[in-house]
């Protein structure tokens, strides 16, 4: 296929977009891959920073290699470590309040299990209908398990679904599918109204958005590291537990990297304090040490002024969205008011699975697809130029124009 519309008057904006963009050198940091391939998949997996293979070769020979199991000494504390890197630079929390452990859906099990611990006069769960799966599957699986309520509802529901019966509101603070942004502070103080704990999932929003844990007052949070932090895949996910909180709470997976005095080895458990018993058995340290590198990155660009380019970013994309792909049939899921929306938009279209094959498979462009029919593009704004906004978008107008889904299969692939 031949992209000769990408000359067209409109590029030479982005272009200068561009040019004005003072976090434009961060782009040079990351390793990226094919140059004919734009990638705008960031809010799924982040790009690879170049750092991450160096520091991964030298953990890997020098502290692994040479420094055998000693380098433990050192290693022991870099989830601590890293957790207190994410509560300063990214969420706004308190030192000692966060910490790198398994993954979101473990913690959001362990956080959310703690609390309805904590609240045992108390029956119900408030969270949204259609959240991100893994949240739904693990509130239902803990309601089953101990026989309460819980109550899913339309965000804007929530706050009527908040009684003196409710233990716990768990929200995403940015939609997966929509890319909407909730106000965190306004619901955590209508959850605390009624006498409920919040747990806020954090994934579509750290490292694009700013974030303030101890503002809010939000009681607890769990986000990943894989996305906008540029962790790897699979890095591990973080918890947060405010720390008046901390007494109180005590989470259910009773593990040796939680105990107080682990190396003591006392037969039986006793909880480190702070956010450390929140810790279950040996963290992935390389995994650990690529989370690292990804969010030192983050940090050093910083939070608002990340945020800043993209909200330029998907404002510039909407308008393209207006101009090119609302006539062709397309809706935009995502909210118009950037401040009610994160770094992702979602496009809305009944060709929407066989329109991202054709993206990926003949124009060169790399977004994702979610049930039933949004083609999302994630602009990491770390990495992400205008004319990776222009140019997708341009490529996406002309498959839709040219009906070039019908080059392609309709049935699903194992990841979409
Ligand atoms: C909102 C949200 N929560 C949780 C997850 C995934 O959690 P885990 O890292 O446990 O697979 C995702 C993954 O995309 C997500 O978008």
């Amino acid at each position: 296929v031949r992209l000769d519309r990408s000359v067209s008057v409109g590029r030479a904006e982005a272009e200068a977009l561009d040019i004005d963009d003072e976090l434009a050198p961060f782009r040079g940091r990351f390793d990226l891959g094919d140059p004919d391939v734009i990638y705008v998949d960031g809010n799924s997996l982040g790009r690879p920073p170049l750092s991450t293979a160096t520091r991964l070769q030298t953990v890997v020979t020098e502290e692994w290699g040479r420094g055998l199991v000693g380098s433990w000494e050192s290693w022991i504390d870099l989830p601590r470590r890293v957790g207190d890197r994410i509560a300063a630079d990214l969420i706004g929390a308190e030192r000692g309040s966060v910490v790198l452990s398994d993954s979101t859906t473990v913690n959001l099990y362990k956080l959310a299990s703690a609390a309805l611990d904590a609240q045992p006069g108390r029956q119900v769960i408030v969270a949204e209908a259609g959240s991100f799966p893994t949240d739904a599957y693990v509130l239902q699986g803990l309601a089953a398990a101990r026989g309460v309520e819980l109550r899913a509802v339309r965000p804007d529901e929530v706050e009527d679904a908040l009684d003196g019966d409710v233990a716990l509101l768990a929200l995403s603070h940015v939609d997966y599918r929509s890319g909407s942004l909730v106000d965190m502070g306004g619901l955590t103080a209508a959850a605390h109204r009624a006498g409920a704990l919040t747990l806020w999932d954090l994934c579509h929003s750290v490292g694009a958005v700013p974030i303030d844990l101890a503002g809010d007052e939000v009681d607890l949070a769990a986000g990943c590291t894989y996305k906008y932090l540029n962790g790897g895949p699979g890095a591990p996910a973080f918890l947060y537990v405010r720390p008046e909180l901390q007494p109180r709470l005590r989470q259910p997976i009773w593990g040796w990297f939680g105990q107080q005095d682990q190396f003591a080895m006392a037969g039986t458990y006793s909880p480190a304090p702070g956010t450390g018993s929140w810790l279950v058995g040996t963290p992935p340290i390389l995994a650990c040490v690529a989370a690292e590198e990804g969010i030192a990155v983050i940090a050093e660009a910083g939070v608002d002024r990340l945020r800043e380019k993209s909200i330029r970013q998907t404002s510039f994309c909407v308008d393209l969205f207006d101009s090119w792909l609302a006539p062709l049939g397309f809706s935009l899921a995502t909210p118009r008011d950037p401040a009610e929306r994160g770094s992702h938009l979602s496009f809305r279209h009944p060709e929407a699975w066989r329109l991202c094959r054709v993206l990926i498979e003949q124009l060169g462009v790399v977004p994702d697809f979610r049930e039933p029919d949004v083609i999302r593009y994630g602009l990491a704004p770390i990495y992400t130029r205008y004319v990776d906004v222009w140019d997708p978008m341009d490529r996406l107008r002309q498959a839709a124009e040219d009906r070039l889904w019908e080059t392609v299969s309709t049935e699903r692939r194992r990841v979409t």
